[in-house]
Parts: structure tokens; C-alpha cells; sequence
């Protein structure tokens, strides 16, 4: 595919905006990437000062990717504080500039606001101590269920206050998710809100709480936020955090924490099982939120930077909460959707707080575009200087609406690739370094060493114009140190492939410049618009139905979520497959889960294309389900050959 390439003007952008000179040139990222791998010691040491250490460290890395021995730490002997980084030092010279501007659900009924430095520290203290009253300590594990309120930036800022480790579990899930996450990390504490207002609907998740509750030890407290103020069940584990937080001090000194003290635990999908606890500590994360958000966005003082994620994933932890406060900026926390009350809310949001910096994912970029240039065109969008996609992988076609429409070819167009795993950007062009391709990563960040592996031997591929799988090859200080409670799985999962190298789980293809382009997993993960699910996962949903025998998910294109869920469902005998079955399958998967892993498109199968041994050949069903079945290569190895026949006469047709 011949691609466009783009050389964004970094001056001028904008008549209301007095345009900075990018921190990083195309010299300077050269330069400093060459010193970032020949000497990470003295690079990383030197970076090391963007943050304020109770005890300065004197030793910088010390990481081993070796078979067996994966042992990752940076900066070990330094102590710090998280929260004391992301708001008490910046209280003398910016204690009345914003920090935190709240945006609701529904701004035709409430208004923004505008919270302080001085104004966060004042409540992420109270927090602290309402944490403290109910037990927490330094090491304990605080799960976040809450909706995109500022109370949920405090929590998490309370909680580095007084080095408890939290973990966020997405608003979107379901009791047995939340269930699963509050006793996979022995949680002592839930924060919670009443309800959770989105696009106009409400989801209880007060309600929600209680029910995980129920499969979870009976010492684990609830504290409970009011937003909306609708009525919920009150239980003895049951604290109202408002009124708490209201007589609480607002005096709480920040806990000395070593730099590889766990910060964070964030459950996430991969190819096999139940989710994983992705473990974040706090030097190397933090220090590597904050300098991607500041070089990777061109982040200056004064600017207003708009990430939309939510801060369930991590693209909210780090591009919401602890990059942009750590750099003393302003930060835009969005509780609502693109398209609610209409589908100009996040232009009419950039232009109301004049963003300078808007990231968001592909999924929402598709979505907006295709209901048109005007919601756009009715904003005034001048004080926006840098987009950010992130996610997966932005088609040319969004890229360029991207680009023409929102940023009228003056902004230029940050496409982070980054994982969970990885807690800050990986792959990225940097505003006014790097001349733009639409749809690639690109190049490296700082002292990350991409390299492009054959699938099956491993070998490292050489040279340029090439693909194969994405590896990485040695630490970077923002990188997972381990599986909550399963060290064992971390080594398995991204070392056991190919041994000596961090493996993504992404297949990539590197350019005839040496540009990243990211192809995609290559295991059974899949990205419905944005989001990650296995497929393990899906299917153990749905075989957990007392109708269903048998279940094989895979991903197919869906034009606006990038891949939709496909379901493979074989039924128990005697049960008859129906409209109303598959609608039942659908809330049951909704229920187990939560809505964002709800099947797009079930098929009946009467059998599943399985080897002799009795192994589910995936290659086929997801060829069938990209209705690409002209090309399913060899199938005479099938114990029934005739299913595949049954699969392509049934598939689901979506046109
Ligand atoms: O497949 C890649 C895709 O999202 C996966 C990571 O998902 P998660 O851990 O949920 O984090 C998402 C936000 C950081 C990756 O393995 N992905 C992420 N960003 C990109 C991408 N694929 C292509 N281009 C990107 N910019």
C-alpha cells in the first residue's frame, strides 16, 4: 500500500495559541535514542531527576530477561512518594492553577469542574485518612469501582498516599468480573459510587458491588461515593465516603515507598485463562508516565491535555491521573461517550476548555467520522496543537478524517502503540520529529529496542522491509514487573516464547525506512474497539450456559470497533436453537463479563473444526468469520471435514 507521508508544521498552529518549540527535534531524538541503548545507566539516571525522591538512588537499572530468572527493577535503592510527586511539589508555584477539570456525563444539566492543586491535595488527603480509618495500610489492596468522577482520581492518589496498592476494575464490568479482581487481590476495601451515569443511562453500581460482595470475604469493606444520590441498599459493610471524607483531616503525610514498592494492579486479557493481575511499581512507572506524556504529547506548562480514556484501563492511569499530574498539567476527565448528547461532545468539549492535546482511540475517531464533518466543523478547534490515537492499530481512512477534518492538517498525529503491560507509550511518532505515516507507530521511545522475530524458529529478522513478531529486547522502567501472585505466569507468558526477549503478543512489520507498523495479535486476544478480550474468556462464558456444550470465539472486521466478537455455539443435545436463545446467550455473556464482551454474531455450529486429537482448529472459524472461506488452506486433517461446510453455508451474514 503506498502510504501518504506528512511533514506537520510544528509552528502557527492555531491564531489563539502561542506555539512552543517542540521538546524533541528530529537531531534530538536521534541523538538521545543512541545514548538511550548505548548507556541506559546514564540516560535513565539523567531522566531520573523529573522526579522528587524522598532518597535520591544510586543504582539505575537492574533487569534480567534471562530464561528463569526474570528479575526487573530500576532505581532500586530510591524511595519516593507517588502522590507527593503528582501534587505537593507543584503546590507552591501552581497550588491555584487547575489540575483536574471534570467534564459530566450530561452538560446540558451539570457543569464542569474545575479542581485545583491545592484543592486535590486537600481531598486526596481526606481520602487518605477516611482509607487509613478503615483499616488500609501500606502493602493493602484497594479496589476502584467507580465512575469517571473526580473521587476516582482521589482514590487513587489516596491510595499512593499512604502506599496501598490499588486496582481499578472498570465501571463497565459485571459483578463476577468485580468479584473475581476484589479476591484475586485479597482487596480489604471497595470504592464505589451510588451509580454510574454514561451516555444518558445509569449503571447501578452500588448494586453491582454488593453482589460481587457476596462471593467475597466477609471483611471486606465498602465505601461508597455519592453521584447521583439515587437510592441503593445499605449493608453493614456499607461507609459513606462523603460524609467521611467531610470530618476527615486534611493533614495526611505521604508514606516513604521504595521504588519497587507495586503501585498499581490492573487486570488484564490475555490468550489463556483468567484475567491477569499486570503488576506496575512506583519509580520506573511513573517516571516513564511522565516523560512519555510530557515529549510524546509535547506537553508545556500551561497546556490543557485531553486524554478520553477511562481510568479502568491503563491508558487512563497513566495519560490521565499519573503523567499529566506528575508534569503539573491540566487534565481533562471526561465521565460521558462520544456521542451522547450528540455527536459533537468532544469537539464541543475542546472547544469550551480549549484542549491543546487530545488523545483518544480509532474506535471513537470511526465512529464520529462517520456522522460527518459538521459536528466537527461547528467547534472552534484552534487551540488544539497534537492528536493521539491509541488502542489499535488506525486505518488510513480514519487517520486522514483525523487529520483533515479535526486537525485541519496543523496537529500532528501521535499513533502511540503501547500495552498494559508496558505502562507507558512503546512505539510512537513525536510531534515535530518525525515526518507522518497514517496508520504506522513508527519509532521507538527512548530506550525501547523493538525487534522483529520469525514466528516459529525466533530468529531475529534483519534489515528493513520486513515482518514478523514484535519482541522487545531489553527493559525499559516503565515495564510490568510481574503477575500479581504468579511471577511463574509473567515469565511463561511474555518470556517463554521466545527466550531472552519481552514478547507482545503483537505481529508487526518494519518498513523499508525502519518504520513500526503494527499488524495486530497474533494470539487469541482480541481488540473490540479498544478494548482487549481474550477469547478464553468469551467461550468460558458462554460453556458456563447450562444449554451450551461447546463455544469457539473469534475476532472479525467490524467497520467502526475495528474487530467484533464472533461466537461458534454448539448446543447440549435436545436444545433447539432460537432467536431468543441467542438473546439469552447474549445478556448471559453481558452478565458474566460485562457489556463490552457481548457476542456481535453467534452461529449455531452442530460441530467445531477440530483436529484428529481433538484440537479446535482457530484458523478456519476466523476465516469463515472474516468470510475470507475461499482460502482455508488444507482441511483434510479434520476429524469431520463436513462441518466446514455446515460453518461457511451458516455464517452469519452481517452485510
Ligand atoms: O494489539 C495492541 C493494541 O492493543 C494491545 C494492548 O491492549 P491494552 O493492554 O488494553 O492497552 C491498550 C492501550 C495502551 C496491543 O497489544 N494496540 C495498542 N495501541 C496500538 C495498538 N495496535 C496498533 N496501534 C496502536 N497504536
Amino acid at each position: 500500500m503506498k502510504t501518504k507521508e506528512i511533514t506537520q508544521p510544528m509552528g502557527d498552529v492555531g491564531a489563539t495559541v502561542d506555539h512552543p518549540k517542540p521538546h524533541v527535534t528530529a537531531k534530538d531524538y536521534a541523538e538521545m535514542y543512541a545514548a538511550s541503548v548505548r548507556d541506559p545507566n546514564t540516560f535513565w539516571a539523567e531522566q531520573g531527576k523529573r522526579l522528587d525522591w524522598i532518597k535520591p538512588f544510586s543504582k539505575v537499572k537492574n533487569t534480567s530477561f534471562e530464561p528463569g530468572n526474570i528479575d526487573i527493577r530500576w532505581f532500586e535503592d530510591g524511595t519516593l512518594n507517588v502522590s507527593a510527586n503528582c501534587i505537593d511539589r507543584h503546590l507552591a508555584k501552581r497550588g491555584d492553577q487547575t489540575a483536574i477539570i471534570w467534564e459530566p456525563d450530561d452538560s446540558r444539566t451539570e457543569k464542569a469542574q474545575h479542581i485545583t492543586y491545592r484543592q486535590l491535595h486537600n481531598s486526596v488527603c481526606k481520602m487518605a485518612n477516611v482509607l487509613r480509618s478503615l483499616g488500609v495500610d501500606k502493602g493493602d489492596r484497594v479496589v476502584i469501582y467507580l465512575p469517571m468522577i473526580p473521587e476516582a482520581a482521589f482514590a487513587m492518589l489516596a491510595c499512593t498516599r499512604i502506599g496501598a496498592i490499588h486496582s481499578i476494575v472498570f465501571a463497565g464490568f459485571s459483578p463476577d468480573a468485580l468479584g473475581a479482581r476484589i479476591n484475586g487481590c485479597d482487596a480489604k476495601v471497595v470504592i464505589t459510587a451510588d451509580f454510574a451515569p454514561r451516555g444518558g443511562r445509569e449503571t447501578p453500581l452500588k448494586s453491582n458491588a454488593d453482589t460481587a460482595l457476596l462471593h467475597c470475604k466477609e471483611h471486606v469493606k465498602c465505601l461508597v461515593v455519592k453521584r447521583t444520590g439515587g437510592q441503593t441498599t445499605w449493608t453493614n459493610r456499607d461507609h459513606d465516603c462523603n460524609a467521611m471524607m467531610d470530618e476527615a483531616s486534611a493533614e495526611c503525610a505521604p508514606v516513604e515507598m521504595a521504588a519497587e514498592d507495586p503501585l498499581f494492579i490492573l487486570y488484564t486479557s490475555g490468550s489463556t485463562g483468567q484475567p491477569k493481575g499486570v503488576v506496575h511499581t512506583t519509580g520506573g512507572y511513573l517516571l516513564y508516565a511522565a516523560m512519555t506524556h510530557q515529549i510524546v504529547f509535547d506537553y508545556h506548562d500551561g497546556d490543557i491535555f485531553w486524554c478520553t480514556a477511562d481510568v479502568g484501563w491503563v491508558t487512563g492511569h497513566s495519560y490521565i491521573v499519573y503523567g499529566p499530574l506528575a508534569n503539573g498539567a491540566t487534565t481533562v476527565m471526561f465521565e460521558g461517550v462520544p456521542t451522547y448528547p450528540d455527536a459533537g461532545r468532544f469537539w464541543e468539549v475542546c472547544a469550551e476548555h480549549k484542549v491543546n492535546q487530545f488523545y483518544t482511540a480509532p474506535t471513537a475517531i470511526r465512529a464520529l467520522m462517520g456522522a460527518g464533518n459538521d459536528w466537527v466543523e461547528k467547534h472552534d478547534l484552534s487551540s488544539l496543537r497534537v492528536l493521539g490515537s491509541v488502542g489499535e492499530p488506525i486505518n488510513p481512512e480514519a487517520w486522514n478524517w483525523y487529520n483533515d477534518v479535526v486537525g485541519k492538517g496543523n496537529c500532528p498525529i501521535v499513533d502511540t502503540f503501547w500495552q498494559t503491560e508496558t505502562g507507558g507509550h512503546m512505539l510512537t511518532p513525536l510531534p515535530g520529529a518525525t515526518t507522518l505515516k497514517p496508520g504506522a507507530a513508527q519509532q521507538p521511545f527512548f530506550g525501547v529496542q523493538p525487534v522483529v522475530l520469525e514466528p516459529t524458529s525466533g530468529d531475529v529478522v534483519e534489515g528493513n522491509g520486513v515482518e514478523g513478531v514484535l519482541c522487545i529486547k531489553d527493559s525499559w522502567p516503565g515495564q510490568m514487573r510481574t503477575v500479581w501472585g504468579d511471577h511463574e505466569r509473567f515469565e511463561k507468558t511474555y518470556f517463554g516464547d521466545y527466550k531472552g526477549y519481552y514478547f507482545s503478543g503483537d505481529g508487526c512489520r518494519r518498513d523499508e525506512d525502519g518504520d513500526y507498523w503494527i499488524t495486530g495479535r497474533v494470539d487469541d486476544v482480541i481488540n473490540v474497539s479498544g478494548h482487549r478480550m481474550g477469547t478464553a474468556e468469551v467461550e468460558s462464558a458462554l460453556v458456563a450456559h447450562a444449554k451450551v456444550a461447546e463455544s469457539a470465539v473469534v475476532g472479525y472486521p467490524h467497520d467502526v470497533k475495528g474487530q467484533g466478537i464472533y461466537a461458534y455455539v454448539t448446543l447440549m443435545n435436545g436444545q433447539e436453537p432460537s432467536d431468543e436463545l441467542r438473546k439469552e446467550l447474549e445478556v448471559w455473556v453481558r452478565t458474566e463479563i460485562g457489556p463490552i464482551a457481548k457476542p456481535d454474531l453467534i452461529q449455531w455450529a452442530p460441530g467445531l473444526p477440530k483436529t484428529r486429537s481433538g484440537k479446535i482448529m482457530r484458523r478456519i472459524l476466523r476465516k469463515i468469520a472474516e468470510d475470507d472461506y475461499d482460502s482455508l488452506g488444507d482441511t483434510s486433517t479434520l476429524a469431520d471435514p463436513l462441518v466446514v461446510d455446515d460453518l461457511i453455508a451458516n455464517r452469519m451474514n452481517r452485510r
